[in-house]
């Protein structure tokens, strides 16, 4: 209080101000409007209301170019942006008229325009709207939601701020990560015995080269280089390590050669899951199987609420092509 200055009027430049000091997030908030137009621009009114019902709010001003659209929908969606969205984030601030050319997106559960590339989502109806002076307090309600782990964008002072990353360096080797492979051979996964009986994926410290995976045991793999994704974190037991997943798909050479001591293919609709090792395995594997009929893949992350899924399609591209699009 000793060095603040001290306002006794309301100055709106000053108040802007003092509102900005407040470290947020930055989003995107999508609709469209009644033509079915995909509309959206950044928001970090942001705030999470209530587990029970599941709502959050967002505020929007009245002079806004798609106020109107946000004013009549009956859904909205709130895209969270990572640390490299700061040109997204651009964009859905201007004025622009083709804002959605510059970003993939797609549909949930409610329409909404859902960004394909995003920290996290939420797929809302709405709840209630509010009047509230020059803009409008717009409540949704949770219809779906994803997450990732990647590090949010932050925003303060009217810049954008960086944000320690929630996974931080270093965070797999103090949770003594396992990395575990999900590899795909055809319509085949590759599993491991665990020498107990049951089955569990093949693991790896780390791929040598993006296309050789060299096994704890020692055995090398070679995969396709372009498919492989994060596909799963989580933590079995507060006393076992975590496990970190990827997706893969193995060569052809690979598929072809004998496999290494202990490795078995089993067919995705034949996988052993009664004597798969955990329940998390078991679970990771049955949507694994169930995705891929549906060519949708979901990046799983688990939570004290029972764990999120970010949707993804599962084509990969270049980041020089995807960024250039
Ligand atoms: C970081 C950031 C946060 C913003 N937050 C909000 C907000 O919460 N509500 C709002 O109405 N406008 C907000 N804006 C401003 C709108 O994004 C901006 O007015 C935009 O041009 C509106 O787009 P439209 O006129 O096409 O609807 C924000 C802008 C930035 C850069």
């Amino acid at each position: 209080m000793a060095d603040a200055v001290v306002h006794r009027t309301i100055d709106p430049i000053a108040l802007r101000r003092a509102f900005g000091t407040f470290v947020t997030g930055v989003t995107v908030i999508t609709t469209r409007d009644c033509d079915g137009n995909p509309r959206g621009m950044t928001a970090n009114s942001f705030t999470s209301v209530s587990l029970d019902p599941p709502l959050l709010l967002v505020c929007v001003a009245k002079a806004a170019a798609s106020f109107p659209a946000f004013n009549e929908t009956r859904s909205f969606a709130v895209n969270f942006l990572h640390e490299g969205q700061v040109d997204v984030s651009s964009v859905f601030a201007s004025k622009a008229a083709d804002k959605f050319q510059s970003v993939n997106y797609d549909r949930a559960h409610t329409g909404a325009p859902i960004l394909t590339d995003s920290l996290t989502w939420f797929d809302c109806t709405v709840h209630n709207r509010i009047e509230a002076g020059d803009h409008i307090i717009l409540i949704g309600q949770v219809q779906a939601f994803g997450t990732s782990p990647s590090a949010p964008l932050g925003f303060c002072r009217g810049r954008y701020a960086s944000v320690k990353d929630p996974l931080p360096a270093g965070w797999l080797a103090s949770q003594d990560m396992i990395i575990g492979y999900l590899v795909e051979a055809g319509d085949r996964i590759l599993l491991r015995t665990d020498g107990k009986g049951s089955w569990v994926l093949p693991t790896a410290r780390r791929r040598k080269a993006d296309s050789q995976l060299v096994l704890d045991g020692g055995e090398a793999l070679t995969l396709v280089p372009e498919n492989t994704f994060l596909y799963s974190v989580f933590d079995v037991a507060d006393s076992d390590p975590g496990y970190l997943i990827y997706r893969a798909e193995l060569s052809r050479e690979s598929a072809e050669a004998a496999l290494p001591d202990g490795h078995a293919f089993f067919s995705v609709d034949a996988l052993p899951y009664e004597r798969v090792a955990t329940h998390e395995l078991r679970a990771m594997l049955r949507r694994y199987a169930r995705e891929r009929q549906d060519k949708r893949f979901g990046i799983y992350i688990d939570t004290g609420d029972g764990g999120r899924v970010a949707m993804i399609d599962g084509q990969s591209q270049s980041w020089t092509q995807a960024a250039s699009e």
